[in-house]
């Protein structure tokens, strides 16, 4: 069987990771949350107070950016790898609200962009890789077999993040997780350097009104035709 390249672009909080996960668990391939990595160089600006009381010394970051690892290792409890910021597991600590308000500010940074995109390059060499994010299939991996772009309407993507952190325990309000993700999608939209934008040859996917089952089939389904 060939193996292929699946590329999953789209806006904040459209559930891409969660059908990203299925589509790599049901095809045995790897699956890689490029989020997580920004979100890892995020926590990094935070934790060495690059970002501070709202200022953000970026020139800073960038002269210490050759200091951050950002690795991936295989979780054997859930089957799917979690992020390592200089060999420390940040999985949870990435997925706060505070992370979430930063990281569309340092995924703008080229000089960041960069050294993820090599990473990226180097996890996808081999295929048989589903890719989560917002550039994968225009600028990662333009010769991706399958290549879909996720939307859904703000509302219902800010519902669907703010029970997720409710259930995880996060005092926030869906107010606030609302005005992050439409910030997010704007800040992502309209930057520099590989911007947010559906690639010509990307399949588009509402699912304001499909459920995560609906879609993991149709997505399997558009991979199969192409193995
Ligand atoms: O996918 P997730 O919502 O975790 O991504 C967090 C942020 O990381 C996005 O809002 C975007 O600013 C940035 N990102 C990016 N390019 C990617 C993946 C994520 O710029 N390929």
């Amino acid at each position: 069987l060939k193996k292929i390249t699946i590329a999953i672009d789209g806006f904040s909080s459209t559930g891409k990771s969660t059908v990203a996960k299925m589509l790599a668990k049901e095809l045995e391939y790897v699956y890689v949350d490029t989020g997580a990595m920004y979100r890892a160089v995020t926590l990094y600006a935070m934790r060495k107070l690059f970002i501070k009381d709202g200022h953000f010394d970026k020139e800073g970051l960038i002269r210490h950016l050759f200091m951050v690892s950002v690795k991936f290792q295989m979780n054997a409890e859930t089957g799917i790898a979690d992020v390592y910021l200089n060999g420390e597991n940040v999985e949870r600590e990435i997925r706060t609200l505070e992370v979430s308000n930063f990281v569309s500010q340092i995924a703008a940074i080229p000089e960041v962009r960069k050294l993820m995109v090599q990473k990226q390059h180097e996890m996808g060499k081999e295929k048989g890789i589903v890719m989560d994010g917002r550039d994968i299939g225009t600028v990662v991996f333009p010769d991706a077999e399958l290549k879909v772009f996720m939307t859904a309407s703000a509302d219902e993507r800010a519902r669907r993040r703010y029970e997720e952190l409710k259930a995880k325990g996060d005092e926030v309000s869906y107010e606030a997780v609302l005005e992050n993700v439409q910030k997010r999608d704007e800040l992502d939209t309209s930057r520099e350097d590989s911007p947010l934008v559906q690639a010509e040859d990307a399949i588009l996917l509402d699912n304001t009104h499909t459920n995560i089952e609906d879609q993991f089939h149709i997505l399997l389904q558009l991979a199969k035709d192409r193995i």
